[in-house]
Protein backbone atom coordinates (compact mmCIF):
# COMPACT_ATOMS: atom_id res chain seq x y z
CA UNK A 1 0.00 0.00 0.00
CA UNK A 2 1.03 3.44 -0.80
CA UNK A 3 2.18 5.18 2.41
CA UNK A 4 -0.41 8.19 1.95
CA UNK A 5 -3.26 5.25 2.58
CA UNK A 6 -1.76 4.34 5.81
CA UNK A 7 -4.13 5.50 8.68
CA UNK A 8 -3.21 6.04 12.66
CA UNK A 9 -6.25 4.25 13.67
CA UNK A 10 -5.44 1.45 11.78
CA UNK A 11 -1.92 1.47 12.90
CA UNK A 12 -2.77 1.61 16.68
CA UNK A 13 -5.80 -0.76 16.34
CA UNK A 14 -2.75 -3.19 14.69
CA UNK A 15 -0.52 -2.38 17.66
CA UNK A 16 -2.84 -3.62 20.31
CA UNK A 17 -4.57 -6.59 18.56
CA UNK A 18 -0.73 -7.94 18.16
CA UNK A 19 1.12 -8.08 21.54
CA UNK A 20 2.87 -3.92 20.72
CA UNK A 21 1.48 -1.30 22.84
CA UNK A 22 -1.46 -0.93 25.47
CA UNK A 23 -3.51 1.54 27.35
CA UNK A 24 -1.30 2.31 30.20
CA UNK A 25 -3.74 1.04 33.22
CA UNK A 26 -6.19 -0.14 30.75
CA UNK A 27 -8.45 -2.10 33.38
CA UNK A 28 -8.97 1.10 35.48
CA UNK A 29 -10.08 3.24 32.07
CA UNK A 30 -6.52 4.34 31.31
CA UNK A 31 -4.41 7.27 32.21
CA UNK A 32 -3.80 9.84 29.30
CA UNK A 33 -0.27 10.00 27.97
CA UNK A 34 0.85 6.68 29.22
CA UNK A 35 1.41 3.02 27.50
CA UNK A 36 2.76 0.06 27.70
CA UNK A 37 4.56 -1.86 25.21
CA UNK A 38 3.70 -5.24 25.05
CA UNK A 39 5.60 -8.52 24.43
CA UNK A 40 6.30 -7.60 20.46
CA UNK A 41 6.38 -3.91 21.62
CA UNK A 42 8.83 -4.39 24.21
CA UNK A 43 11.06 -6.56 21.54
CA UNK A 44 10.98 -3.64 18.89
CA UNK A 45 11.67 -1.15 21.35
CA UNK A 46 14.85 -3.24 22.85
CA UNK A 47 16.28 -4.11 19.17
CA UNK A 48 16.23 0.02 18.62
CA UNK A 49 18.26 0.82 21.65
CA UNK A 50 20.51 -1.73 20.90
CA UNK A 51 21.05 -0.35 17.05
CA UNK A 52 21.76 2.95 18.93
CA UNK A 53 24.28 1.60 21.10
CA UNK A 54 25.50 -0.04 18.22
CA UNK A 55 25.59 3.17 15.75
CA UNK A 56 26.56 6.20 18.47
CA UNK A 57 28.75 4.30 20.66
CA UNK A 58 29.80 0.61 20.52
CA UNK A 59 30.95 1.63 16.82
CA UNK A 60 33.28 5.18 17.68
CA UNK A 61 36.25 5.27 19.42
CA UNK A 62 35.30 8.65 21.13
CA UNK A 63 31.84 7.71 23.23
CA UNK A 64 30.83 6.65 26.21
CA UNK A 65 27.27 5.27 27.73
CA UNK A 66 25.75 6.47 31.08
CA UNK A 67 22.77 5.62 32.73
CA UNK A 68 21.74 8.30 35.41
CA UNK A 69 19.71 8.24 37.99
CA UNK A 70 15.83 9.34 37.66
CA UNK A 71 15.96 11.49 40.09
CA UNK A 72 18.52 15.32 40.75
CA UNK A 73 19.40 17.73 43.30
CA UNK A 74 16.48 20.30 42.67
CA UNK A 75 18.74 23.29 42.21
CA UNK A 76 19.55 21.30 38.82
CA UNK A 77 16.71 22.44 37.02
CA UNK A 78 16.83 25.92 38.47
CA UNK A 79 19.90 26.06 36.50
CA UNK A 80 19.23 24.51 33.46
CA UNK A 81 16.72 26.88 33.19
CA UNK A 82 13.54 24.05 33.52
CA UNK A 83 11.75 25.28 36.92
CA UNK A 84 11.37 28.91 35.40
CA UNK A 85 11.19 28.19 31.58
CA UNK A 86 9.78 25.01 30.81
CA UNK A 87 6.07 25.74 29.96
CA UNK A 88 3.57 25.18 27.29
CA UNK A 89 0.80 28.04 26.71
CA UNK A 90 -2.45 26.86 28.24
CA UNK A 91 -5.97 28.14 28.07
CA UNK A 92 -9.23 26.37 29.63
CA UNK A 93 -12.24 25.81 28.18
CA UNK A 94 -14.91 27.96 30.64
CA UNK A 95 -17.56 25.40 29.00
CA UNK A 96 -16.11 22.05 29.85
CA UNK A 97 -13.00 22.95 31.73
CA UNK A 98 -10.58 21.00 29.10
CA UNK A 99 -7.37 22.47 28.81
CA UNK A 100 -5.85 22.77 25.26
CA UNK A 101 -2.27 23.98 24.27
CA UNK A 102 -2.80 27.49 22.33
CA UNK A 103 0.05 27.25 19.93
CA UNK A 104 -0.33 23.99 19.03
CA UNK A 105 -3.96 24.79 17.88
CA UNK A 106 -2.86 28.18 16.31
CA UNK A 107 -1.00 25.89 14.47
CA UNK A 108 -3.95 24.49 13.45
CA UNK A 109 -5.66 27.36 12.14
CA UNK A 110 -2.65 28.45 10.25
CA UNK A 111 -0.63 30.78 12.50
CA UNK A 112 2.75 30.33 13.56
CA UNK A 113 3.32 30.12 16.95
CA UNK A 114 5.79 28.33 19.48
CA UNK A 115 5.86 27.52 23.02
CA UNK A 116 8.92 29.79 23.54
CA UNK A 117 6.65 32.92 22.62
CA UNK A 118 6.04 35.29 25.89
CA UNK A 119 2.51 35.28 27.52
CA UNK A 120 1.50 38.51 25.71
CA UNK A 121 2.19 37.13 22.16
CA UNK A 122 0.81 34.20 22.47
CA UNK A 123 -2.32 36.15 23.83
CA UNK A 124 -2.15 38.92 20.51
CA UNK A 125 -2.22 35.85 17.82
CA UNK A 126 -5.04 33.67 20.11
CA UNK A 127 -6.94 36.91 20.44
CA UNK A 128 -7.01 37.05 17.00
CA UNK A 129 -7.95 33.69 15.91
CA UNK A 130 -10.64 33.18 18.83
CA UNK A 131 -13.61 32.30 17.07
CA UNK A 132 -11.72 29.70 14.75
CA UNK A 133 -9.94 27.78 17.88
CA UNK A 134 -12.96 25.35 19.20
CA UNK A 135 -12.45 23.22 22.45
CA UNK A 136 -11.96 19.80 21.01
CA UNK A 137 -14.13 18.14 23.74
CA UNK A 138 -17.46 20.72 23.79
CA UNK A 139 -16.49 22.65 20.75
CA UNK A 140 -17.28 26.25 22.79
CA UNK A 141 -15.13 29.04 21.77
CA UNK A 142 -15.04 30.30 25.07
CA UNK A 143 -11.46 30.36 26.44
CA UNK A 144 -9.67 31.79 29.13
CA UNK A 145 -6.43 34.13 28.29
CA UNK A 146 -3.59 31.76 27.47
CA UNK A 147 -0.89 31.09 30.67
CA UNK A 148 2.22 29.72 30.81
CA UNK A 149 1.69 25.93 32.52
CA UNK A 150 5.15 24.29 34.05
CA UNK A 151 5.63 21.30 32.48
CA UNK A 152 7.54 19.40 35.18
CA UNK A 153 6.19 17.04 37.03
CA UNK A 154 6.80 17.04 40.65
CA UNK A 155 7.23 13.63 42.79
CA UNK A 156 7.34 13.59 46.70
CA UNK A 157 10.56 11.47 47.05
CA UNK A 158 12.41 12.22 50.63
CA UNK A 159 9.32 15.00 51.32
CA UNK A 160 10.91 16.05 54.25
CA UNK A 161 11.82 19.13 53.37
CA UNK A 162 11.15 22.39 55.00
CA UNK A 163 7.79 23.93 53.75
CA UNK A 164 8.87 26.35 50.25
CA UNK A 165 12.12 24.72 49.45
CA UNK A 166 12.09 22.58 46.03
CA UNK A 167 10.31 19.62 45.91
CA UNK A 168 12.29 17.04 43.29
CA UNK A 169 11.35 16.46 39.78
CA UNK A 170 11.05 13.88 37.56
CA UNK A 171 13.35 14.01 34.84
CA UNK A 172 11.86 17.00 32.40
CA UNK A 173 14.63 15.81 29.84
CA UNK A 174 16.81 12.90 30.19
CA UNK A 175 19.92 14.69 28.95
CA UNK A 176 20.85 17.02 32.47
CA UNK A 177 21.96 13.43 33.83
CA UNK A 178 25.09 13.47 31.06
CA UNK A 179 26.10 17.16 32.47
CA UNK A 180 25.97 15.99 35.51
CA UNK A 181 28.39 12.98 34.71
CA UNK A 182 30.51 14.60 32.07
CA UNK A 183 33.30 15.63 34.99
CA UNK A 184 33.06 12.31 35.86
CA UNK A 185 33.62 10.62 32.62
CA UNK A 186 36.98 13.30 31.92
CA UNK A 187 38.26 12.87 35.77
CA UNK A 188 37.96 8.64 35.12
CA UNK A 189 38.43 7.93 31.32
CA UNK A 190 40.40 10.91 30.62
CA UNK A 191 38.89 11.73 26.61
CA UNK A 192 40.51 14.02 24.53
CA UNK A 193 38.29 16.68 23.16
CA UNK A 194 36.20 15.83 21.09
CA UNK A 195 34.35 13.12 22.71
CA UNK A 196 30.32 12.15 23.04
CA UNK A 197 28.62 10.77 25.46
CA UNK A 198 25.41 9.09 25.26
CA UNK A 199 22.17 7.55 27.54
CA UNK A 200 19.05 6.31 26.47
CA UNK A 201 16.72 7.82 29.98
CA UNK A 202 13.32 7.89 30.81
CA UNK A 203 11.91 11.95 30.80
CA UNK A 204 8.11 13.16 32.08
CA UNK A 205 6.19 16.09 30.80
CA UNK A 206 2.71 17.23 32.01
CA UNK A 207 1.65 17.84 28.35
CA UNK A 208 -1.55 19.65 28.48
CA UNK A 209 -3.08 17.61 25.45
CA UNK A 210 -1.04 14.49 25.09
CA UNK A 211 -3.83 13.09 21.85
CA UNK A 212 -1.47 11.58 19.63
CA UNK A 213 -0.87 8.43 20.87
CA UNK A 214 3.14 7.61 21.24
CA UNK A 215 3.53 11.24 19.59
CA UNK A 216 3.04 12.92 22.82
CA UNK A 217 2.71 11.19 25.51
CA UNK A 218 3.60 12.25 29.54
CA UNK A 219 6.27 9.33 30.38
CA UNK A 220 8.58 9.03 27.42
CA UNK A 221 12.82 7.65 26.55
CA UNK A 222 15.05 9.88 24.98
CA UNK A 223 17.85 8.63 23.19
CA UNK A 224 20.55 11.32 23.46
CA UNK A 225 24.14 11.91 22.55
CA UNK A 226 26.12 15.06 23.89
CA UNK A 227 28.90 15.38 22.07
CA UNK A 228 31.91 18.09 23.84
CA UNK A 229 33.81 19.74 21.00
CA UNK A 230 36.24 23.23 21.66
CA UNK A 231 34.43 26.21 20.96
CA UNK A 232 35.03 27.68 17.31
CA UNK A 233 34.82 23.45 15.78
CA UNK A 234 30.75 23.86 16.52
CA UNK A 235 29.68 24.51 12.98
CA UNK A 236 31.63 21.33 11.28
CA UNK A 237 30.74 18.67 14.08
CA UNK A 238 27.21 20.09 13.71
CA UNK A 239 26.67 19.40 9.68
CA UNK A 240 28.70 16.20 9.83
CA UNK A 241 26.45 14.89 13.16
CA UNK A 242 23.42 16.23 11.25
CA UNK A 243 24.69 13.85 7.89
CA UNK A 244 24.99 10.77 10.49
CA UNK A 245 21.83 11.06 12.19
CA UNK A 246 19.62 11.60 8.82
CA UNK A 247 21.54 8.50 7.19
CA UNK A 248 20.59 6.63 10.99
CA UNK A 249 16.93 6.45 10.05
CA UNK A 250 17.65 5.55 6.55
CA UNK A 251 19.51 2.47 7.54
CA UNK A 252 16.47 1.56 9.64
CA UNK A 253 14.56 1.11 6.61
CA UNK A 254 12.96 4.59 7.12
CA UNK A 255 12.24 5.66 2.90
CA UNK A 256 13.77 9.07 2.86
CA UNK A 257 11.02 9.99 0.67
CA UNK A 258 8.78 10.63 4.53
CA UNK A 259 11.54 12.26 6.09
CA UNK A 260 12.31 15.85 6.22
CA UNK A 261 14.38 18.52 8.31
CA UNK A 262 13.20 21.80 9.93
CA UNK A 263 15.38 24.18 10.92
CA UNK A 264 14.14 26.65 14.20
CA UNK A 265 13.02 29.70 13.42
CA UNK A 266 12.74 30.69 17.00
CA UNK A 267 15.58 29.23 18.69
CA UNK A 268 15.84 29.50 22.65
CA UNK A 269 18.01 32.16 23.42
CA UNK A 270 21.64 29.84 24.09
CA UNK A 271 21.08 27.49 20.81
CA UNK A 272 23.04 28.82 18.04
CA UNK A 273 21.49 26.61 15.82
CA UNK A 274 18.99 23.94 16.32
CA UNK A 275 17.15 21.00 13.34
CA UNK A 276 14.27 18.90 13.48
CA UNK A 277 14.36 15.52 11.99
CA UNK A 278 10.98 15.23 11.12
CA UNK A 279 9.06 12.00 10.06
CA UNK A 280 5.78 11.70 7.77
CA UNK A 281 3.64 10.00 10.39
CA UNK A 282 0.24 8.58 8.71
CA UNK A 283 -2.79 11.06 9.59
CA UNK A 284 -0.50 13.52 11.71
CA UNK A 285 1.79 14.69 8.79
CA UNK A 286 5.39 15.48 9.39
CA UNK A 287 6.64 16.07 12.68
CA UNK A 288 9.33 16.05 15.16
CA UNK A 289 11.33 12.50 15.62
CA UNK A 290 14.87 14.35 16.85
CA UNK A 291 16.69 17.41 17.07
CA UNK A 292 19.73 18.15 16.73
CA UNK A 293 20.84 21.13 18.44
CA UNK A 294 24.35 22.93 18.66
CA UNK A 295 23.92 24.04 22.67
CA UNK A 296 27.02 26.60 23.02
CA UNK A 297 28.63 26.15 26.16
CA UNK A 298 25.24 26.73 27.95
CA UNK A 299 24.76 23.81 29.98
CA UNK A 300 28.41 23.14 31.47
CA UNK A 301 28.13 27.03 32.28
CA UNK A 302 25.02 27.06 33.68
CA UNK A 303 26.06 24.24 36.00
CA UNK A 304 29.41 25.80 36.31
CA UNK A 305 27.67 28.88 37.98
CA UNK A 306 25.01 27.09 40.33
CA UNK A 307 27.40 24.26 41.31
CA UNK A 308 30.32 26.12 42.10
CA UNK A 309 32.16 23.25 40.64
CA UNK A 310 34.50 24.12 37.54
CA UNK A 311 33.35 22.35 34.86
CA UNK A 312 35.63 23.77 32.17
CA UNK A 313 38.23 21.23 30.28
CA UNK A 314 41.18 21.55 30.10
CA UNK A 315 43.36 20.50 26.90
CA UNK A 316 46.80 20.20 27.47
CA UNK A 317 47.07 23.43 29.77
CA UNK A 318 44.00 25.46 27.34
CA UNK A 319 41.18 25.81 29.14
CA UNK A 320 37.94 26.17 27.90
CA UNK A 321 33.73 25.10 28.34
CA UNK A 322 33.25 22.73 26.09
CA UNK A 323 30.22 23.35 23.57
CA UNK A 324 28.27 20.99 22.97
CA UNK A 325 26.45 19.00 19.79
CA UNK A 326 23.04 17.15 21.22
CA UNK A 327 20.86 14.64 19.48
CA UNK A 328 17.90 13.86 21.39
CA UNK A 329 15.40 11.35 19.67
CA UNK A 330 12.37 10.30 21.37
CA UNK A 331 11.85 6.30 21.37
CA UNK A 332 8.19 6.26 21.01
CA UNK A 333 8.40 8.41 17.91
CA UNK A 334 11.19 6.47 16.69
CA UNK A 335 8.97 3.39 17.57
CA UNK A 336 6.13 4.76 15.70
CA UNK A 337 7.92 6.12 12.84
CA UNK A 338 9.56 2.43 12.19
CA UNK A 339 6.35 0.90 12.72
CA UNK A 340 4.36 2.59 10.70
CA UNK A 341 6.98 2.82 7.99
CA UNK A 342 6.68 -0.94 7.83
CA UNK A 343 3.02 -1.82 7.96
CA UNK A 344 1.71 -3.02 4.94
CA UNK A 345 -1.50 -4.36 3.46
CA UNK A 346 -0.98 -6.69 0.59
CA UNK A 347 -3.73 -8.07 -2.01
CA UNK A 348 -2.68 -11.61 -2.66
CA UNK A 349 -4.49 -14.80 -3.82
CA UNK A 350 -6.12 -15.32 -7.24
CA UNK A 351 -8.60 -13.39 -9.13
CA UNK A 352 -11.14 -15.70 -7.72
CA UNK A 353 -10.29 -15.83 -4.53
CA UNK A 354 -8.01 -12.99 -2.99
CA UNK A 355 -7.29 -11.46 0.02
CA UNK A 356 -5.82 -9.17 1.99
CA UNK A 357 -2.37 -10.24 4.28
CA UNK A 358 -0.93 -7.89 6.89
CA UNK A 359 2.54 -7.66 6.71
CA UNK A 360 5.25 -5.59 8.73
CA UNK A 361 8.39 -5.64 6.44
CA UNK A 362 10.73 -4.78 9.25
CA UNK A 363 14.70 -5.12 8.97
CA UNK A 364 15.55 -8.65 10.21
CA UNK A 365 17.91 -7.12 12.97
CA UNK A 366 14.44 -5.38 13.94
CA UNK A 367 11.88 -7.89 14.05
CA UNK A 368 10.53 -9.13 16.99
CA UNK A 369 10.34 -12.73 15.94
CA UNK A 370 12.76 -13.30 12.67
CA UNK A 371 12.40 -17.01 12.36
CA UNK A 372 8.94 -19.38 12.50
CA UNK A 373 9.26 -22.82 12.61
CA UNK A 374 6.50 -24.74 11.34
CA UNK A 375 5.91 -28.80 11.57
CA UNK A 376 3.27 -29.76 8.40
CA UNK A 377 1.21 -32.14 10.87
CA UNK A 378 1.48 -32.37 14.20
CA UNK A 379 2.05 -36.45 13.82
CA UNK A 380 4.64 -38.83 12.13
CA UNK A 381 7.24 -37.21 14.36
CA UNK A 382 7.22 -33.60 12.67
CA UNK A 383 6.51 -31.94 15.49
CA UNK A 384 9.43 -33.25 17.00
CA UNK A 385 12.05 -32.68 14.52
CA UNK A 386 10.67 -29.49 14.15
CA UNK A 387 10.93 -28.68 17.97
CA UNK A 388 14.46 -29.76 17.96
CA UNK A 389 15.31 -27.73 15.09
CA UNK A 390 13.39 -24.34 16.86
CA UNK A 391 15.53 -25.65 19.99
CA UNK A 392 18.68 -25.37 18.20
CA UNK A 393 18.26 -21.96 16.21
CA UNK A 394 16.11 -19.94 19.13
CA UNK A 395 20.05 -20.00 20.87
CA UNK A 396 20.88 -17.82 18.03
CA UNK A 397 18.00 -16.09 16.98
CA UNK A 398 14.48 -14.08 18.27
CA UNK A 399 12.16 -18.14 17.03
CA UNK A 400 8.70 -19.16 17.64
CA UNK A 401 7.36 -22.45 16.98
CA UNK A 402 3.61 -22.55 15.83
CA UNK A 403 1.55 -25.75 15.01
CA UNK A 404 -1.70 -24.29 14.90
CA UNK A 405 -3.85 -24.15 11.87
CA UNK A 406 -3.30 -24.83 8.06
CA UNK A 407 0.20 -23.49 6.94
CA UNK A 408 -1.45 -20.45 5.06
CA UNK A 409 -2.63 -19.39 8.33
CA UNK A 410 0.53 -19.77 9.78
CA UNK A 411 2.00 -17.67 7.41
CA UNK A 412 0.07 -14.91 7.51
CA UNK A 413 0.74 -15.01 11.62
CA UNK A 414 3.71 -14.71 10.86
CA UNK A 415 4.21 -12.03 8.45
CA UNK A 416 1.24 -9.73 10.94
CA UNK A 417 4.52 -9.65 13.07
CA UNK A 418 7.17 -9.06 10.69
CA UNK A 419 8.99 -12.61 10.79
CA UNK A 420 11.22 -12.53 8.04
CA UNK A 421 11.57 -16.39 7.21
CA UNK A 422 8.91 -19.48 8.03
CA UNK A 423 10.73 -23.16 8.30
CA UNK A 424 8.65 -25.85 7.66
CA UNK A 425 9.25 -29.20 8.54
CA UNK A 426 7.40 -31.93 5.95
CA UNK A 427 7.60 -35.13 4.99
CA UNK A 428 10.72 -35.01 2.75
CA UNK A 429 12.52 -33.81 5.89
CA UNK A 430 12.27 -36.59 7.52
CA UNK A 431 14.35 -38.36 4.20
CA UNK A 432 17.19 -36.32 3.61
CA UNK A 433 16.89 -33.41 6.61
CA UNK A 434 16.08 -30.48 4.59
CA UNK A 435 13.02 -27.91 4.61
CA UNK A 436 11.79 -24.91 3.10
CA UNK A 437 12.21 -21.56 3.98
CA UNK A 438 9.72 -18.72 3.13
CA UNK A 439 10.81 -15.20 2.56
CA UNK A 440 8.15 -13.07 4.27
CA UNK A 441 8.11 -9.90 1.40
CA UNK A 442 8.57 -12.30 -1.54
CA UNK A 443 6.72 -14.89 0.01
CA UNK A 444 9.59 -17.27 -1.94
CA UNK A 445 10.35 -20.56 -1.08
CA UNK A 446 13.83 -22.49 -1.30
CA UNK A 447 14.55 -25.56 -0.21
CA UNK A 448 17.84 -26.08 2.28
CA UNK A 449 19.69 -28.53 4.10
CA UNK A 450 18.87 -27.88 8.08
CA UNK A 451 22.12 -27.72 8.90
CA UNK A 452 22.76 -24.63 6.87
CA UNK A 453 20.08 -22.79 8.62
CA UNK A 454 22.16 -21.11 11.23
CA UNK A 455 24.98 -19.90 8.72
CA UNK A 456 22.10 -19.20 6.37
CA UNK A 457 19.98 -16.79 8.89
CA UNK A 458 23.32 -15.42 10.51
CA UNK A 459 24.66 -13.86 6.65
CA UNK A 460 21.15 -12.88 6.01
CA UNK A 461 20.73 -10.72 9.23
CA UNK A 462 23.95 -9.67 8.84
CA UNK A 463 23.37 -8.34 5.73
CA UNK A 464 20.56 -6.67 7.09
CA UNK A 465 22.46 -4.07 8.67
CA UNK A 466 23.27 -1.80 5.59
N1 LIG B 1 17.27 17.64 25.60
C1 LIG B 1 16.57 18.20 24.51
C2 LIG B 1 15.14 17.90 24.49
O1 LIG B 1 14.59 17.34 25.41
P1 LIG B 1 13.03 18.12 23.01
O2 LIG B 1 12.88 18.60 21.60
O3 LIG B 1 12.15 18.71 24.04
O4 LIG B 1 14.56 18.33 23.36
C3 LIG B 1 13.66 15.69 22.24
O5 LIG B 1 12.83 16.55 23.02
C4 LIG B 1 12.83 14.59 21.64
O6 LIG B 1 12.04 13.96 22.64
C5 LIG B 1 11.82 15.08 20.60
O7 LIG B 1 12.40 15.18 19.33
C6 LIG B 1 10.76 14.00 20.65
O8 LIG B 1 11.12 12.92 19.81
C7 LIG B 1 10.81 13.52 22.09
N2 LIG B 1 9.67 14.10 22.85
C8 LIG B 1 9.58 15.32 23.38
N3 LIG B 1 8.40 15.47 24.01
C9 LIG B 1 7.74 14.31 23.88
C10 LIG B 1 6.45 13.81 24.32
N4 LIG B 1 5.66 14.55 25.08
N5 LIG B 1 6.10 12.56 23.99
C11 LIG B 1 6.93 11.77 23.26
N6 LIG B 1 8.13 12.18 22.82
C12 LIG B 1 8.55 13.42 23.13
Amino acid sequence: MNHSEKSMDTIIAYTKRKGFVYQGSEIYDGLAGVYDFGPHGAVLLNNLKDYFRKKTVQEKRDFFEIDSAMFKNPAVWDASGHTSGFSDPLADCRVCQNRIRVDKELEKVGIEADEKMTDKEINTLFDSKRDEIKCYKCGSTDFSEARSFNLLVKSNLGDFTAEGSDPVYLPGEACQGIYLNYKNVVDSLHPKIPFGIAQIGKAFRNEISPRQFLFRTREFEQADTQYFVKPGTNKDHFDKIRQERFDWYLDLGVNKDNLQWSQHDNLVFYASDAWDIEYNYPSYGYDEVEGVHDRTDYDLSQHTKHSGVDLSFNDNGEKFIPYIIETSMGMGRLFLAVLSEAYDEEEVGTEEKSDVRVVLRLKPFLSPVQIAILPLMKKDGLSEMALDIYRELNSQFRCTYDESGSVGKRYRRADEVGTKWCVTVDYESKEDATVTVRERDSMEQVRMPISELDNYFTEQIKQSYT
